[in-house]
């Protein structure tokens, strides 16, 4: 590397090579520009799962995986669990800042007021069958809202994307909740805007016409941190899906709706459904170092699920923030299925202790504790995903709205490696054999 940039020489290329332009950002490694490459060198650069790409420029959110630390607009993400709540922390990841008290008051009164969906979007919850899993549900209908308020939706229009962030952030957990009580046959409850975001969650989930239910500050609480500590991972699966998708300038709600689908997948937020299924396979604690072996075994699809991380390889700094609210979840709520949390500990301990999963630093991430805080607070497994394209509903569109608003923005279009068939002719169907 020279001191102005990569150079990069290679048959074909004059002597003096390719001189690529590296850039550094705020934080993190630099990133050589590659964009001369195939106009100069004809070729392109490849990286199957992007494991060394860097897909946009982003002043959302901050990763150092080998140290652990996530900053949400500079702030860490503990500072910002221990002091804000999940709207004050929505309003930072989508305005850049944390907001006054007359920036907040105005915030919290505009999502409160625009909780209610549209009536007709709740008879598309009544057609699906009562087994639908939740996500098929909530993509759906979330897709479906670009029927809905196109009214008010020109992407180059900065009022109209706010309009459009404010409705999506607001009426997520109605719908989220909408496609719960279908799952459930109960009757459909009405948010309230008296309550806060998640209080107003909880009560749309568990209240029913008639009793009264009060919601536990516990549940509250907890659902608050893990709000936050979902709520952005920079460049992630369903994030960069997103952008991908809204980079044709297609509607929002459809690129939301594409990154919900995304979500839904077993490596991604689909995790913390696949941990609950696999310790109740695992049964018991004798059990585990039979399941221990299965993941070490190449020839086995078992993977160990809640465990290891793209970019975190020595811990997940949401892991051990989400691992103490799971102890006092666990310790203040009545009648939650301790053995559950018991055998989850003990797997811990030992895939910790394994020279596999030290070997190829597989630490629990958010996800190993995710799921068991949600069992604890009754809320189904098949909705545990869903609870997380509720909070992350807010990354994507912080991401979103960086990059429509970029004047630079392009469509988004990566290139391949071809390895099919070489050019070859039609033989007729008659003489084919
Ligand atoms: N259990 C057993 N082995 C594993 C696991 C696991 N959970 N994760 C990775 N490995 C092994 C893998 O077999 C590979 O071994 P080898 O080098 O011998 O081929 C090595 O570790 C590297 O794995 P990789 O698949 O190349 O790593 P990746 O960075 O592409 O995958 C991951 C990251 C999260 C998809 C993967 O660790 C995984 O499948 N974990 C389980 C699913 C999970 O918990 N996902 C939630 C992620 S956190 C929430 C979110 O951000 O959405």
């Amino acid at each position: 590397m020279s001191d102005k940039g990569f150079r990069l020489t290679a048959p074909g290329l004059d002597k003096d090579g390719l001189e690529l332009e590296v850039r550094s950002g705020t934080l993190g490694p630099d990133v050589v520009s590659i964009a001369p490459l195939y106009r100069q060198a004809g070729v392109f650069t490849f990286d199957p799962g992007f494991v060394a790409t860097a897909s946009c420029e982003s002043e959302i959110t901050f990763i150092d995986g080998e140290k652990g630390i996530l900053l949400y607009r500079g702030y860490p993400v503990d500072q910002l669990a221990a002091n804000c709540s999940f709207l004050e922390v929505t309003y930072l990841l989508l305005y850049g800042d944390l907001p006054n008290q007359q920036q907040l008051d105005d915030f919290l009164y505009s999502i409160g007021h625009h909780t209610m969906v549209h009536q007709s979007l709740l008879r598309f919850i009544d057609g699906f069958h009562y087994d639908a899993h939740p996500m098929a549900m909530v993509s759906g209908v979330v897709g479906s809202m670009a029927a809905f308020y196109h009214d008010s939706m020109d992407i180059d229009n900065r009022r109209h994307r706010d309009i459009f962030a404010h409705r999506i952030i607001a009426k997520i957990p109605t719908i989220a909740a909408a496609a719960y009580k279908h799952s459930v046959g109960q009757p459909f409850i009405y948010p309230r805007n008296d309550l806060n975001y998640c209080s107003n969650l909880a009560n749309m989930f568990f209240a029913v016409p008639c009793e009264e239910y009060k919601v536990d500050p516990v549940m509250s609480e907890a659902l608050d941190l893990l709000f936050i500590l979902h709520a952005d991972h920079e460049q992630n699966c369903s994030t960069s899906t997103v952008r991908l998708a809204g980079s044709s300038g297609t509607n929002p709600y459809a690129a939301i709706a594409a990154g919900i689908s995304a979500l839904w997948g077993p490596a991604h937020g689909g995790a913390n459904e696949a941990v609950l299924n696999m310790l109740k396979e695992i049964g018991s604690v004798e059990n585990i170092p039979k399941y221990v072996a299965k993941a070490k075994d190449r020839d086995d699809p078992f993977r160990m699920m809640g465990f290891g991380h793209r970019v975190y390889k020595n811990f997940d700094p949401r892991a051990t923030l989400i691992r103490d609210m799971a102890h006092k979840v666990l310790g203040r709520i009545d009648g939650v299925d301790t053995p559950f949390f018991d055998l989850a500990l003990k797997l811990e301990e030992v895939a910790l202790k394994d020279e596999y999963f030290v070997e190829k630093k597989l630490y629990p991430n958010v996800d190993f504790y995710s799921g068991i805080i949600y069992r604890a607070l009754g809320i189904p497994t098949s909705m545990f995903t869903v609870m997380f394209a509720v909070a992350r509903t807010v990354g994507w569109v912080a991401h979103w709205q960086e990059m429509i608003a970029d004047p630079k923005r392009k469509i988004g279009r990566p290139r391949q490696l071809y390895i099919g068939p070489e050019k070859r002719d039609l033989v007729p169907l008659s003489k084919r054999t």
